[in-house]
């Protein structure tokens, strides 16, 4: 399976930040925010990715993460011309994908916890398979009702009156017809060819699969102020709690066996005296095995 990371958009409601640098770029405590989605695709066996971004912030993004091969994986990179919707993505990268299967996650959402992920990406056996999240504010969001047996009988995006507090996070996987799919939108009121829309298409299908998140998962998006100064802070205490780093892409890439000590000690040695060195300087002073 591919992965594809939409780290586009205008990042507005950010403003004046996102004047800088897009909203994937921006602090979530000590590592850019894109570091999180590709985390979560590299822990789910995700080692082919398509970064989509802006076309002013490529060359940053670019900067930031280069190929790949200095984790063992492969990044590529694309352009979303004008942010036209989450959907689009799918038309942006459809050379890319070459019709396989893939996990798309939003460069703006942070996932920690017993995901079950990687799981979810090896059985993966086409259709569609998104996740449902309980909220207090599902207004937000996407929202999936589900009704008496646990099946999802509706998805809405934004609704200001919620069928249930099931919000859908920006973690989705597709079979190779999503590009087909994403092709037969037709653009919403706002003129963005919506996720929502692409899901429903396979609800009424009947081959839409929806898992819910177990409350030992902490989903958080970070596309507002508040948001995220809110990962931030969640980021910063599990960290200091437990003397580990979420979403330090090193070594994520050498626990799953895609960077070897050689390569770890390699991009160690290249680094400036910081923080995030010396954590790493200790992984590789860790016993092998
Ligand atoms: C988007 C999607 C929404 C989803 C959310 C997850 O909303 O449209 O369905 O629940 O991402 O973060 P956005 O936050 O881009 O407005």
């Amino acid at each position: 399976m591919k992965g594809i990371i939409l780290a586009g958009g205008a990042g507005s409601r950010l403003d004046p930040i996102t004047r800088v640098a897009s909203k994937q770029l921006q602090p979530v405590y000590d590592k850019p925010m894109i570091y999180y989605p590709i985390a979560t695709l590299l822990q789910a066996g995700i080692r082919d990715i398509l970064v989509i971004t802006t076309p002013a912030d490529r060359p940053r993004f670019e900067a930031l993460l280069d190929d790949g091969s200095q984790f063992g994986v492969s990044f590529r990179y694309a352009t979303q011309p004008e942010p036209k919707g989450i959907a689009q993505a799918f038309l942006v990268g459809a050379d890319f994908l070459g019709g396989d299967p893939v996990a798309l996650v939003l460069g703006d959402n942070i996932f920690y916890g017993e995901l079950g992920f990687d799981e979810a990406v090896a059985s993966f056996d086409g259709g569609a398979l998104i996740f449902a999240y309980p909220v207090s504010d599902p207004r937000r969001y996407g929202v999936v009702q589900f009704d008496g047996s646990g099946t999802a009988i509706s998805l809405e995006e934004k609704p200001l009156r919620p069928r249930s507090r099931y919000a859908v996070p920006g973690m989705y996987l597709y079979g190779g017809d999503v590009v087909a799919i994403a092709g037969g939108l037709q653009p919403s009121d706002r003129g963005e060819l919506e996720i929502t829309d692409l899901n429903r298409v396979y609800l009424e299908q009947g081959r839409l699969r929806v898992r819910t998140l177990g409350r030992g998962v902490a989903w958080l998006d970070s596309g507002t102020h508040d948001s995220l100064l809110d990962a931030a802070n969640f980021i910063a205490t599990i960290e200091h709690r437990q003397g580990t780093k979420i979403a330090c892409l090193e070594e994520v890439a050498y626990r799953a066996g895609y960077l070897d000590r050689a390569g770890l000690g390699a991009l160690v040695a290249d680094m400036p005296a910081s923080g995030y060195r010396a954590y790493l300087e200790e992984i590789l002073a860790e016993e092998p095995g």
